[in-house]
């Protein structure tokens, strides 16, 4: 079958990989829509590893139920991609986002596990979750960004009436900003480099309000309008600036939550969060009921995930789908693709 896969810097290859084969555990699905998340664009800017075929937020029917009793074909399903291993103590709390297996296996982000940039799919089958039949599957493949912003925004701990500012447009960026107010943010912000996501985001009344990061004067613009720093920052880039600029524009005993996945060292002054006495909180990924709740979430029509789909491709327009959301200036926040168009 045609998958797209890593062949280079910035470039993909579509070649032919063996179909997945039913063993009776792994539930075979074939996929319906798959997300370009900003993950894969740091593994596409790499080039590394060669030969992964991408693809971890996605929708699909089910083809083979493998051990999965309560399945049959036809069911229309998504799956947390990774790979817990169920036993450890993160594992039996509900946390396997920090299970030390979960990113090992993972679909999509693994070269021995392809992910939905390809027809069908072998899913670990405790992993695999049905999906009710009033959601579309542009939707399902929506929920797994969605969980990430849901799962940075309870980890800010949010309090009503807070001042929080996102930084960074992208899906992940927004789907905080969509959650901070649902805790109960008064005001959120975001900032963006790019000009056009940054207002994507107030037009989607994701933000209250939007800033140029690059503006010099940002600091002091934030400092006036929130009388002196936010009550949490989430950052949802992943690069020195963006950081420095949620430890600056945090206030006194805030939260900065860090989401964006740094693949350099970040050069900050450790001093702003000691004399500030901050709390830097990671986050990673979801737990599984934050993953389940994005799925009700949908359902019950309580948050619309459409209005963040941009584009919906075949596998041949991949490379240029990447190219568009790397360019910087296009407004375009998710492109999903559907490997039957
Ligand atoms: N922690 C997790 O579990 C998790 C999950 C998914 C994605 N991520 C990471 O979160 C980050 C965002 O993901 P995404 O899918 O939204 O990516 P994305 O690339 O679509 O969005 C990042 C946005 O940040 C903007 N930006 C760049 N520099 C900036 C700056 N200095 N200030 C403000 N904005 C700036 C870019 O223009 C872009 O719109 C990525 O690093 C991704 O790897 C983390
Ligand atoms: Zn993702
Ligand atoms: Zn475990």
């Amino acid at each position: 079958m045609k998958a797209v896969a890593i062949k280079d810097v910035k470039q993909f290859e579509i070649k032919e990989i063996p179909e997945p084969k039913a063993d009776g555990k792994k539930v075979i699905i074939e996929v319906s829509k798959t997300g370009i998340c900003g993950s894969d664009i740091h593994y596409w800017v790499n080039g590394e590893p060669k030969g992964l075929v991408m693809g971890h937020e996605f929708s699909g029917v089910v083809l083979d139920p493998g051990d999965r009793l309560d399945l049959i074909k036809g069911d229309r399903v998504t799956a947390l991609p990774i790979s817990p291993c169920g036993k450890c103590e993160a594992c039996r709390n509900g946390d396997v986002q920090f299970c030390p297996e979960t990113w090992n296996q993972a679909v999509g982000l693994s070269v021995d596990n392809p992910g939905g940039l390809t027809s069908k799919i072998a899913v670990r089958s405790d992993m695999v979750i049905k999906v009710p039949d009033n959601i579309k599957d542009e939707e399902v493949a929506m929920v797994e960004p969605l969980a990430v912003g849901l799962h940075a925004a309870h980890l800010g701990r949010i309090a009503v009436g807070d001042d929080v500012l996102v930084i960074g447009a992208g899906i992940i960026g927004l789907a905080s900003a969509e959650f901070a107010k649902k805790e109960g943010a008064s005001y959120v912000a975001i900032t963006e480099t790019n000009k056009a996501r940054g207002q994507k985001a107030v037009d989607l009344k994701v933000a209250d309000e939007y800033y140029d990061a690059s503006d010099s004067d940002l600091v002091s613009k934030l400092m006036a309008k929130t009388n002196g720093g936010f009550d949490v920052v989430i950052e949802c880039v992943g690069n020195g600036a963006a950081v420095n600029s949620a430890l600056s524009l945090v206030k006194p005993g805030g939260i900065v939550v860090l989401v964006g996945v740094a693949t350099d060292a970040v050069p900050t002054y450790t001093v702003m969060a000691v004399m500030k006495e901050l709390v830097v909180q990671g986050a990673i990924a979801y737990t599984y009921n934050e993953f389940k709740s994005c799925i009700d979430l949908i359902a019950r029509k309580q948050v619309d995930v459409l209005k963040f789909v941009d584009d919906i491709v075949p596998l041949e327009r991949v490379q240029e789908a990447y190219e568009r959301l790397t360019s910087g200036t296009d407004a375009a926040v998710k492109i999903l693709v559907d490997p039957k168009k």
